[in-house]
Order: C-alpha cells, then sequence, then structure tokens
C-alpha cells in the first residue's frame, strides 16, 4: 500500500494529526500570531522543523504560515521572500526557528542563558507576539518546533512561552526486531516496513513518517534489523546491502535519529569465509575493521553494532573461550575511529539448563555474567541491560546489574512490542511500570540513586548511556495494531528524554495530540490507559510469577507452557506451595545480588512486597499476604476481578462511539471484545489449575469462587 493510501487512513497519523484547536477560545488570536514561519537555516532538519510546523499550524488555525527561509537565494525558492527578519521579528506575529549560529536574532532574544541546552536541547520564548524556538543545533530545533507543536495540541497557552529544554539521556534508542523476509520477530502490527520478500524494501515516505513520530517523542538512534540476526542480516555489514541501508540513514539523518545494525557475531565466518569468528583472531579483527570502513564510507554518522551474542543459541566468544569484554572490545576497536558505538546485550542465560538441582537461576544470569566484567569494556561501549532479570515479564522486579557496575557504560532495555503483556490484542499501558523501574532505588551510591541516574549516567559519572526498547510497529496501517498502543511508543520516547513526567500526564499528552480536544475523550482514554496495567496483571500474571503463556508464540494462559520450563521451575508449584525461593539463605542466592536495604527486604518473607512473594519466596497456597488475603484467595479473586474489569473496559470505550474517529472505534472495539473474552480464559485456565495443585477440597470451592 502506498504513504497516499495510508495518508487518510485509520490512526495513521498517531499523535501528529494536529486536530484543529476548534476549543480554543484563542484560536482567532493565536491564528494572528503564525502569520509566518522563518529561519536563517538553511540545512534539512531545520527545513523538517519549519515544515513541520507550517502542517501543524496549518491544520491547528486553519490558515497555512508563510515560510521564509533567508536570506532568500536567487531562485525565490519556495515563494520564499526576505522578510527583514531583523525588523519584522519582535513586532511580528510568527515563529522564528533555527540554530544561534545561523539566527542572529535568537541569540539577541536568548542571550547567554543558551550554553546550558547541549547538543540537543532547546529553547523557546514568546517575546511581542512572536515566538521564538532556538537551538544549537538543526536536531535541537526540530525538537523544539516538535515541543511547540505538542504545547498547542495540548491547549497550552501560547502567549507566555518560556521552556527550557535539554534530554536526560544522551543514547535514546529503539531495536527494530525486523527481519529481511519482512516479517518481525515479536511483532504485532503487521509485517515490517522495512524489509520484503528477503530484500530491503521500503516506502521512503513511510519511513519518513516512522522517522518523524520517533523525532517527535525524541528518539535519536535506531537499529534497524532483529537482534537474531541470521544468514542474509549477517551480511548487511557488506557491500551487498551498505547502498540501500545508507538510503534508510539519509532519512533517519534529518530527524535527528543515528542508525545502527545488529550484527551476528559469527559473520567473518558466515559472511567473510574465514575459519573463525575469535576475536582475538588478527584476521577477524581487521575483517571487522574493513567492514567498518565500508560502513562508514557509506553512512558517515553510522551508530554502531547492537550485539546479542552467546543468548539463545547466537554465536559469541564464548565459542573460542573468549568472555563478553573481550567480544565487544574487538568490535569497539574497529568502531573507535569513526565514532560508533558497541551495545552489547546483557540477556545472556543457559537456556538448556537443567533446574531440577533448584540453585541454578535464570534471574542470576545477566548479574553473574557480567558484575565480573565492570571495568574491562572500552569507553564506547554501552552494556543493554533488559529492566528486568528475566524477559519482559508483566512483573518482576528490577535487574540488580542496573547500577552495579561503576565503571560500565549502561542502558536499560524495555519492550515496547507487548510479547508477554497482550501482543497488542489485549490493552496494557507499559509506562507506568517503566516509571517504577526509572525510580526504583538501587542504593548505588547512597540512597539517591534510581535507575534513571544510574542509566543517565550521574551515579557512576559515565558520559554514556540512556535507554533502549524494542519497538511495537509494523505495516498496519495504523503502526501498532491496537489503537492504544500507540501510547506506549509515544510514552517511551518521552520517557527517554525525561523521566520525570509522569505516566499519566504523558498519557494525557498522547491521548490529546491523537484525539483532539475532548474534555470527555481524553479523560476516558487517560483513565482506561492508567488502569490497564493492573487490570492485565490481575488476570494473567499473579504476585510475581510469570511464564504461564502458550509455548513459542507466548500468547494466552498455560501454566507449564514455556518452552524453557520443562520442569514447572518458573513458578515451581506443588502441592504444597507456589513460588520460586530466591532467598541466600535457603534459594538460589539471587536476593543477595541486590544492593543495600534491597537485598534484605526482598529476602524476608515479611517485607517482601505482595507483587513480588512468588518471584522470591516458595510459600503455602495458605500464607497469609499484607493485604490479609490468603495467596489462593488471591489468586482466585485478582482473576476474577481482572476478568470483570476487561468488561468494563470495553463499556468505557463503548462510551465514546461517535468522539472518535468511526475506524479507529472500530478497531479498538473489537480488540476489547476479544481482551474480554480471553481474560476469561485465562482467569478459568489459572484458577483451575492452581485450585487442583493446591487440592483445595471440594466443599470449599464454592466458597473460595
Ligand atoms: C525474548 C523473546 C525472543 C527474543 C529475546 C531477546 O526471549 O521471546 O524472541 O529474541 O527475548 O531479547 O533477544
Amino acid at each position: 500500500m502506498s504513504e497516499q493510501q495510508h495518508e487518510g487512513q485509520a490512526g495513521y497519523r498517531a499523535w501528529l494529526a494536529y486536530h484543529p484547536r476548534v476549543d480554543s477560545a484563542t484560536s482567532k488570536e493565536d491564528s494572528l500570531r503564525y502569520g509566518w514561519i522563518a529561519s536563517g537555516d538553511r540545512d534539512d532538519t531545520v527545513r523538517a522543523a519549519i515544515s513541520e510546523l507550517a502542517e501543524g499550524i496549518g491544520a491547528m488555525y486553519s490558515e497555512l504560515p508563510e515560510i521564509h527561509v533567508f536570506p532568500t537565494d536567487a531562485a525565490g525558492e519556495n515563494g520564499a521572500r526576505d522578510p527583514e527578519p531583523d525588523t519584522a521579528i519582535g513586532v511580528g506575529t510568527g515563529i522564528l526557528v533555527g540554530t544561534f549560529a545561523a539566527n542572529e536574532r535568537l541569540r539577541d532574544i536568548f542571550g547567554v542563558e543558551v550554553a546550558e541546552l547541549g547538543r540537543e536541547g532547546f529553547a523557546i520564548r514568546t517575546r511581542e507576539g512572536a515566538t521564538a524556538i532556538g537551538a544549537h543545533t538543526p536536531v535541537g530545533a526540530l525538537y523544539g518546533a516538535f515541543h511547540l507543536l505538542r504545547l498547542l495540541a495540548t491547549g497550552a497557552d501560547p502567549s507566555g512561552l518560556e521552556v527550557i529544554e535539554r534530554p536526560a539521556n544522551k543514547l535514546r534508542m529503539m531495536n527494530q526486531w525486523d527481519n529481511i523476509d519482512g516479517s518481525i520477530e515479536r511483532g504485532y502490527a503487521g509485517p515490517s516496513i522495512f524489509y520484503k520478500n528477503d530484500a530491503i524494501d521500503f516506502d521512503p515516505a513511510r519511513i519518513r513518517d516512522y522517522a518523524r513520530l520517533l523525532a517527535s517523542t525524541g528518539i535519536n538512534a535506531i537499529s534497524i534489523n532483529n537482534v537474531n540476526a541470521h544468514r542474509l542480516e549477517s551480511r548487511f555489514v557488506t557491500e551487498d546491502y551498505l547502498p540501500r541501508i545508507a538510503e534508510l540513514a539519509d532519512i533517519f539523518r534529518v530527524y535527528g535519529i543515528r542508525l545502527l545494525l545488529s550484527i551476528n557475531f559469527a559473520a567473518p565466518i558466515e559472511v567473510g569465509g574465514l575459519p573463525t569468528a575469535d576475536p582475538l583472531d588478527a584476521d577477524v579483527k581487521r575483517w571487522w575493521r574493513d567492514r567498518a570502513a565500508d560502513i562508514y564510507a557509506a553512512i558517515p554518522d553510522f551508530g554502531g553494532f547492537l550485539v546479542k551474542a552467546d543468548s539463545e543459541n547466537r554465536p559469541g566468544p564464548f565459542t573460542y573461550g573468549r568472555g563478553h569484554a573481550e567480544g565487544a572490545n574487538m568490535l569497539a576497536e574497529a568502531l573507535e575511529e569513526h565514532g560508533g558505538l558497541v551495545v552489547w546485550r546483557c540477556f545472556v542465560y543457559n537456556c538448556k539448563q537443567d533446574w531440577r538441582d533448584r540453585k541454578t537461576d535464570r534471574a542470576r544470569a545477566a548479574y553473574d555474567h557480567f558484575l565480573p566484567l565492570d571495568g574491562a569494556f572500552h569507553d564506547n561501549v554501552v552494556l543493554q541491560i533488559k529492566n528486568g532479570p528475566m524477559d519482559f515479564q508483566v512483573r518482576e522486579p528490577v535487574s540488580p546489574l542496573l547500577g552495579a557496575m561503576e565503571r560500565t557504560n549502561q542502558v536499560v532495555e524495555f519492550q515496547i512490542t507487548q510479547e508477554y503483556t497482550g501482543q497488542q490484542r489485549h490493552l496494557c499501558y507499559l509506562v507506568p511500570q517503566w516509571k517504577a523501574v526509572l525510580d526504583f532505588e538501587t542504593y548505588a551510591k547512597g540512597n539517591a540513586s534510581p535507575v534513571k541516574r544510574v542509566v543517565d549516567g550521574s551515579v557512576h559519572d559515565r558520559a554514556l548511556g540512556g535507554f533502549a526498547a524494542v519497538s511495537n510497529i509494523g505495516a498496519d496501517a495504523n503502526w501498532t495494531g491496537h489503537p492504544l498502543a500507540q501510547a506506549n511508543l509515544y510514552g517511551y520516547g518521552r520517557l527517554a528524554w525525561n523521566p520525570e513526567l509522569s505516566a499519566e500526564a504523558i498519557a494525557e499528552e498522547w491521548a490529546l495530540q491523537t484525539f483532539g480536544a475532548s474534555r470527555q475523550v481524553t479523560d476516558a482514554v487517560v483513565g482506561m490507559l492508567m488502569d490497564s496495567l493492573d487490570i492485565y496483571e490481575s488476570y494473567t500474571a499473579p504476585l510475581g510469577v510469570g511464564w504461564m503463556v502458550n509455548p513459542n508464540h507466548h500468547y494466552g494462559p498455560n501454566v507449564d507452557g514455556y518452552e524453557y520450563d520443562k520442569w514447572g521451575t518458573y513458578h515451581f508449584a506443588d502441592r504444597d506451595g507456589v513460588g520460586v525461593d530466591r532467598t541466600v539463605l535457603t534459594g538460589t542466592g539471587y536476593a543477595g545480588q541486590y544492593m543495600g536495604p534491597n537485598a534484605g527486604m526482598y529476602e524476608s518473607l515479611a517485607e517482601c512486597p505482595d507483587e513480588l512473594l512468588l518471584f522470591f519466596h516458595h510459600v503455602p497456597y495458605g500464607h497469609r499476604l499484607k493485604s490479609g488475603r490468603t495467596v489462593i484467595q488471591h489468586i482466585y479473586d485478582t482473576h476474577f476481578d481482572g476478568a470483570r474489569r476487561t468488561e468494563e473496559l470495553t463499556r468505557r470505550w463503548a462510551s465514546l462511539e461517535g468522539l472518535v474517529a468511526a475506524d479507529v472505534y472500530d478497531a479498538a472495539l473489537a480488540r476489547f471484545h476479544e481482551q474480554a473474552e480471553h481474560a476469561k480464559e485465562w482467569r478459568d485456565r489459572i484458577n483451575t489449575y492452581f485450585y487442583r495443585k493446591s487440592g483445595v477440597p471440594d466443599e470449599q470451592k464454592r466458597a473460595i469462587y
């Protein structure tokens, strides 16, 4: 389907829909303020900012501003004329946008305060009717333009703006898990927008629109292929594919987004024909250096390599008796002179391990593997650590590795795509979960070391850090399948820019921009989003037990179904109790990986928070929770309650009929129906299983129900 065809379709424009500011009492006055947009920058990124402003203002105020890029070239490009900026701006009624270097007037307006903006920050100020957006770099100006549009779309009063923003995190990355055959690993919104039939095959306009969406939230890096890089994807680092990849990089560059590639550690063998991929082998090193040189010849600002090694059967340095640091550093050396990064994933565990000994624990693996390597990685290596020790379950504790390495760059990895959280058939707004991770106190350095301060580099004074996340988009016209799953994509970028934003504020911003200014729609959508994680958790995974899903595709309830759980070792449910003993005293010792008071809190049955009880402790079904209920009663109650609340979600959405676009309404409604049905299946399967296991006598069953 072509871009034009998508354009009019439900949800395609997402939060860049730019609805008319009909509700605004001041819209008439406002429109006077935006009679023109001017800039002294002629760079593509500032041009993108200008065209975004023109489109947004034009749609919101039903009046297209004039565009002036000065000094006007002889050809009168864009029909522009010289606006005599020094006189017109300041008494005028428009927007001046750009870099301080190219716009003297911006320097006058902002004066000395601009120093603190850094490379990607921006300042916005309204003065005498005109609005100025200034930055040190073109991308800063672009972020400022998107910020102004967000303010206008969310109903802010534009008359007295005084904004200074800069991102909290250096690296704000999106990971695509797209495969060259057009499929997407854990993708729930149609096929890839990057690949088709074993070829790089994309509609540039669609990629550009993805870049716009990402840049509007502040994303600045993207890895464009699956971390499981197989046969053809292994060749992406060669001249067979680089010309097409460079075209993608050209599109993303305009929006301030650097392109990275996921690589196959065994590529020297599979692609290069070498007998080994040993990171200490001179030919292997040379092979990667040559690839780096080729890549940078095609893509001068290439971001670097994302690497999944020695994990889930992917090749890595272990084959050669080498460690992660040796593997990562070899690649880092190849990229160093070009300014590239190695993003090395810590999702490393032995999936074949035999858990029957009840000591080996997958949750321990990342920490056990990587902590001893602290300080061993080059400066252009950053470790990518999943938010939890397992794998993106609806409830997990925070990974104890976050913050534990003082001399190593770290990014936290989230999963926007809803693999274990309803696969974009169920509503599950994940921002509150991510917020809880970011606010988690690690005690890495006293008691002011939350995860957000670890990954922004401030706790351990690291120059590099940030966020990574697995994308949830595909070729569906509305990008994410479930129309409301767009809120997760939006929210991820916003949090990566500013982790202090609240989940609710993000939901509200998203709803206002996506659906327009109706209070009724906004309140309903925000309320549903904010309740959704709790609802989903209630009917699926009780008290920190995860994994009770069907094998391989991971959708739907199956208590013993997870493919790496041959012995029920992910929940240890037997007739006497349930949960995994991860204490130091009697269990796997995982609780001891935490710093400060966290270790004791998780170790102690009395102190461990209810919601993680079964992650850390094996308890009898009659164990009484802090809530006062027994474990078995809690499981039953929450599953019934959760399933009931999904029906309410359907009703809440149905109350918006006629208030949101009909096709968006219908698409979401169908999913809410499916969720409500599926929640009943979850409820019954989970309850029946634990019912049977716990041997609740028949006469008590009714009481429990
Ligand atoms: C999960 C997911 C896989 C993915 C892996 C990873 O295990 O199910 O599809 O490859 O995470 O993060 O590498």
